[in-house]
């Protein structure tokens, strides 16, 4: 019987190593952006927005809903995860899919319009590549911020809250600068596609 078990602990094993091939490819960068850093600085962004007090110098813990508590520790925890995977992965990360466009890549230096300044997908990939340990040092700071704020969602922290929440464009921006060549998304004549993308970056 227990030879048995052994067997079938062995063959799960097996199986669960081949399902883990299949998925082991790490998120490309863009994929981490528009799938987890947009959408969780969003989240963010909207609940702390809604919570300012009445001075608006400050953030008032009774203006956050459970619910909402529980959306800023989720954000917390994605951010944190996914920052972890491109500090880890670093030289290993690629910028995207081939089939993925980046934001402005038809416009960016580099691009068919060149008509903003930003680093093309190729580029990227060579700031990368030329200083891991920066990138990955950018990528801790997001993750440090992200593992803050899911802590002060569990102890309703509302300090660190808006630090975390006040800080964050700077945090994204601090690696936006040096690995995307830009902290604005391109110009309107980028393309509507772009336009539409380039909201992500006004929190209001
Ligand atoms: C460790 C580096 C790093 C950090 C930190 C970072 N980004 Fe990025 N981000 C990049 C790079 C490199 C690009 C350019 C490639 C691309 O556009 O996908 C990019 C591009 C983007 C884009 C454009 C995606 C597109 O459609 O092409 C968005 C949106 C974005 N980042 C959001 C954020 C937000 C929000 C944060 C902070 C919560 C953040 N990023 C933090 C590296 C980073």
């Amino acid at each position: 019987m227990a030879k048995r078990m052994g067997v079938l602990a062995l063959a799960m094993g097996v199986l669960a190593l081949a399902g883990c091939g299949q998925q082991a490819r790490t998120p490309t960068i863009n994929e981490s952006m528009t799938q987890v850093m947009q959408p969780e600085a969003q989240t963010i962004w909207d609940v702390t927005s809604r919570a300012f007090n009445d001075k608006g110098d400050g953030l008032d813990a009774a203006r956050i809903s459970p619910t909402d508590w529980i959306r800023l520790a989720k954000a917390g925890r994605k951010m944190r995860d996914r920052a972890h995977i491109l500090a880890v992965a670093a030289t290993k990360v690629e910028v995207r899919r081939i089939e993925d466009k980046i934001l402005g890549e038809d416009a960016a230096h580099g691009g068919v319009r060149q008509t903003w300044d930003a680093a093309s997908p190729k580029q990227i990939k060579a700031y990368i590549d030329a200083n891991p340990a920066v990138f990955a040092e950018r990528a801790r700071v997001l993750e440090q911020a992200g593992a803050d704020l899911l802590k002060a969602a569990h102890t309703k922290d509302i300090g660190t809250v808006y630090r975390v929440s006040s800080g964050m464009d700077e945090v994204c921006d601090g690696c936006h600068e040096k690995f995307w060549g830009t902290d604005e998304p391109p110009p309107f004549q980028a393309g509507p596609e772009a336009r539409d993308k380039g909201r992500w970056i006004k929190a209001s």
